[in-house]
């Protein structure tokens, strides 16, 4: 259950699909004079990790160890890579640094402002803070420079088992996970503040041209278009016209017109 593929040049996805939560998570791997890992991964997928990695690279290089927010699925693992590869570093925004990963972390983590810059030798990753967006006070991204793939978390999550990258349009299923979480027990998933349509619209702004999603297929494409429709998609289905976020019995969205 575990996919290997490129999708960018030295960008390496590693996804484990889990079919009893039909989900996918998916790990990428910046093979680099200083290789970056984003996302640790959950503690229980670890071993599954490591060896793909393994097949990559020697697993004692990697020196930087990056995430978006503090939960299990991006940093449960952090510790295990740390002890596996001496020089590695959490890299993750200040507020996660400070609030979360230098309290739990076994070394202190790399901590990022807004516009400040990662080099990994050929590459550059610029982070951008994007609170509460997709979820976590501390949440952010990371977009390299060159090749402008954005490295988004949770944005733009698919339910199921995805093929790894695609140029067709993802906002359909982006707007289906998103009515199948609400009507769910994973109901708030991704809030919806007077923030969000802003954050969206500085990331549509750096008009990524890969994005590379942690639950479901990387897209290639008009990652600035993704962006925008990802914002209407979200108003529709989570703005203040959604019943402030509330499901009706039948697990479909109330809104004002009906
Ligand atoms: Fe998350
Ligand atoms: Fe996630």
């Amino acid at each position: 259950m575990v996919t290997t593929t490129e999708i960018a040049k030295d960008v390496f996805r590693i996804a484990v699909f889990v079919p009893e939560i039909n989900l996918e998570f998916s790990h990428f791997l910046v093979r680099d004079e200083e290789p970056l890992l984003f996302h640790a991964g959950l503690r229980g997928m670890f071993p599954v990790l490591r060896d793909q990695v393994s097949r990559l690279m020697d697993v004692s290089k990697i020196r930087h160890v990056g995430f978006s927010h503090f939960e299990s699925d991006e940093c449960g693992a952090l510790n295990q890579w740390l002890e596996l590869a001496p020089a590695a570093q959490p890299v993750c925004g200040l507020v996660g640094a400070l609030v979360s990963v230098n309290d739990f972390s076994i070394r202190p983590a790399r901590a990022l402002t807004r516009d400040d810059v990662l080099s990994t030798g050929q590459k550059n990753f610029r982070f951008i803070p994007t609170p509460h967006v997709p979820h976590g006070w501390d949440a952010g991204v990371l977009f390299e420079e060159s090749e402008k793939t954005l490295f988004c978390s949770d944005l733009f999550h698919q339910w199921g088992q995805r093929e790894p990258a695609t140029s067709d349009s993802i906002i359909d299923r982006c707007r289906d996970a998103l009515l199948e979480s609400e009507a769910g027990p994973f109901a708030n998933y991704v809030p919806y503040t007077h923030h969000t349509g802003r954050v969206l619209e500085v990331l549509a702004g750096y008009r990524p041209r890969t994005l590379a999603v942690m639950h479901g297929s990387t897209y290639h494409g008009d990652g600035g278009k993704a962006f925008r429709d990802l914002a209407t998609v979200m108003r529709e289905v989570l703005g203040p016209k959604a019943q402030h976020g509330e499901t009706t019995s039948e697990g479909t969205i109330r809104t004002e017109e009906n």
